[in-house]
């Protein structure tokens, strides 16, 4: 029987990572759900939509194709066919996502995606690794493993850091702080999908711990759960 693993975390927890090596370890398929919230943001920044036009933010969900790829562990997402896998990283995708991404109507839209992706991958006898903000509570709250992957703000900030110094970005650490603190409001206030703990997530915080650690963690409870 194929099986879902659902992840949710806050920014900067690590659940990205995390997903990618726990699915490289156990042949899962991982999908990284942030990635189509930033290609709707894309498209929305593509098209000029005023951020206050929240009618044809959600309409033009309607005429965009949204694909996601899953090759060799290696997620890319297409929009109408055109492969945006970088794009969607880009500042003016980060600062359009924030708010795209809690307008109700768009979440009602990208979580049918995520089912339908999750679906075709279970079909096709696979087993599927998930991570997001809502996945343990409103896309798969029957996943067969969920958890809840969490570190302090100030350790997510210097994770961070790290991460930006590798791109030669310097930020000072109050900033990213900062940075760090507004996401999470933001993704704990959406009116719906707002990221939260499910009561039967198993809760894993990984602020001391290193990645090989929290990968470790992670095997053994899907070990457990299979037995
Ligand atoms: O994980 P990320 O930074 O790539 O996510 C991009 C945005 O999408 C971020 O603002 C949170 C939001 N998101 C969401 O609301 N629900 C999800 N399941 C995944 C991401």
């Amino acid at each position: 029987m194929s099986y879902i693993v659902a992840i949710d975390g806050p920014a900067g927890s690590g659940k990205g990572t995390l997903t990618k090596v726990v699915a490289k370890e156990l042949g899962l398929v991982s999908i990284d759900t942030g990635m189509l919230y930033r290609c709707h943001a894309l498209a929305v920044v593509r098209n000029n939509i005023d951020l206050d036009d929240k009618e044809n933010i959600i309409k033009i969900m309607d005429n965009i194709e949204i694909k996601l790829k899953n090759e060799n562990n290696i997620q890319t997402v297409f929009l109408d066919g055109e492969d945006v896998t970088d794009q969607i990283r880009l500042p003016e995708v980060n600062n359009t996502v924030s708010l795209t991404s809690s307008i109700p109507e768009v979440r009602e839209k990208v979580t049918e995606l995520e089912r339908k992706i999750g679906y075709d991958w279970l079909k096709e006898g696979k087993n599927i690794i998930m991570e997001g903000r809502d996945i343990t509570t409103v896309v798969f709250p029957e996943a067969e493993i969920k958890i809840y992957l969490d570190a302090t703000p100030v350790e997510r900030a210097k994770r961070r850091m790290e991460q930006q110094a590798r791109k030669g970005i310097n930020e000072t650490f109050q900033e990213v702080l900062e940075s760090i603190m507004n996401r999470d409001k933001n993704d704990m206030n959406k009116k719906v999908g707002a990221l939260k703990r499910a009561p039967d997530a198993i809760y894993i915080d990984s602020s001391n711990l290193s990645i090989e650690q929290v990968k470790r963690k992670i095997i053994n409870i899907i070990e457990k759960k299979q037995k």
